[in-house]
């Protein structure tokens, strides 16, 4: 994974292991000398020491062949922003997006809708906004790894009788790196034990002063029990996003991420992407790590079959081979055989490593102490 000891880092830039505990305590991590630490709290340790740092992104060069080519500034558009809802396990991350959701679904949307996915739509004063449920702190940092930026601002959510926990710190350290603006959602404000203030005094500590306070963080006090200031929540965030924008080319072949995915008894494996550039469209062959096929078919966040889906939407699609990881990038390939060759490719080097894996497994003790 993308992690690095506490001593190898402090030796890459030549200074005491002391040095680097200290500013991770800083950073609210008590973390010993040989303890590994993720990418983006190293990063942030090393810029704050005055270092760079490049993750390695293994970008095998088959990829490169279906990825990117530069778009020229007039081929992109305006898109919806993409916004991330991380926080403290239980804070209710779910819950405010299911609130906000449930609170926007138009009433006439056949059946409504009852089960969870990962990601969905919303319309505020006529402008789209996509949400993202926190994909899990590793799979974030995975994705950034790998050169995917999925979110344009991350919304904290910290409950307000808990108040700041260990993982608000690494999400605030994870949002830093990835550079998306932070929201706070000070959420469960319903409760009789509920301290928000205390949660706005306690986030001073890591840099996110509230505007009230002279700071330049928005704070906004929600319950996504009783769907208490949600459109206020909303607004603050199309303000935020206003400021970003978000841009992206609709009229070229589509890549993006895939937010989860799973292997749905009747219809095979079913993945929940993300589209961050293009146009995906029914028919398209599409690839995700080893992972690959035609997209068979593509449904939006309530259900409804759709033909295609642009830049910032969430779609379910059905047609992979096999269920592609969470956290994988996805590529549309308009050469066919070019991604069968590439999938060809990798799925060599991953029986390779997964021999790797397995191979130290068994040593001359194991086979003595039977
Ligand atoms: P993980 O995905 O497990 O990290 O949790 P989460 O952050 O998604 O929290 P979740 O939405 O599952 O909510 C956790 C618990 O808090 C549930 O029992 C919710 O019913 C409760 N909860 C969430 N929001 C509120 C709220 O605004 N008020 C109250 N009183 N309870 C809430
Ligand atoms: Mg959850």
């Amino acid at each position: 994974g993308e992690s690095i000891i506490v001593k190898s880092l402090a030796e890459k830039m030549s200074i005491s292991a002391g040095e680097v505990i200290k500013k991770l305590m800083e950073l609210g991590i008590l973390a010993t000398i040989n303890q590994e630490i993720d990418a983006d709290t190293a990063t942030l340790v090393a810029n704050d020491l005055g270092f760079q740092v490049d993750i390695k992104i293994e970008v095998d060069k088959e990829t490169m062949l279906v990825q990117e080519q530069e778009d020229a500034p007039d081929t992109l558009l305006a898109r919806p922003c993409v916004v991330t809802i991380m926080g403290h396990v239980d804070h209710g991350k779910t819950s405010l997006l299911d609130a906000i959701r449930k609170s926007n679904v138009i009433a006439t949307e056949a059946g409504g809708i009852t089960q969870h996915i990962g990601a969905y739509q919303v319309e505020h004063k006529g402008k789209k906004i996509t949400f993202v449920d926190t994909p899990g702190h590793e799979a974030f940092t995975a994705m950034r790894a790998r050169g995917a930026k999925i979110t344009d601002i991350a919304i904290l959510v910290v409950a307000a009788d808990d108040g700041v926990m260990p993982q608000t710190i690494e999400a605030i350290n994870h949002a830093r790196a990835a550079e998306v603006p932070i929201i706070v959602a000070v959420n469960k404000i319903d409760k009789e034990d509920a301290q928000p203030e205390k949660v706005k005094r306690q986030l001073t500590e890591y840099n996110l002063v509230a505007e009230e306070w002279g700071g330049e963080t928005i704070f906004v006090e929600v319950s996504a029990r009783e769907k208490q200031n949600l459109n206020e929540l909303l607004e603050m965030i199309l303000l935020v996003a206003e400021i970003g924008e978000y841009k992206a080319n609709p009229n070229r072949a589509a890549r993006g991420t895939v937010i989860e995915a799973e292997l749905d008894k009747g219809r095979g494996p079913v993945a929940t992407v993300l589209v961050q550039n293009g146009t995906l469209k029914v028919g398209d062959f599409i690839i995700a790590g080893v992972a690959y096929g035609k997209v068979r078919a593509m449904m939006d966040h309530t259900g409804r079959r759709v033909k295609k889906a642009g830049p910032s939407m969430p779609v379910e699609v059905l047609g992979f081979s096999e269920v592609p990881p969470a956290g994988e990038l996805f590529y549309a390939v308009e050469d066919e055989k070019l991604g069968k060759q590439v999938i060809g490719e990798r799925q060599v080097k991953k029986r390779e490593e997964d021999l790797k894996v397995t191979a130290p497994k068994v040593s001359l003790d194991d086979l003595f102490n039977q």
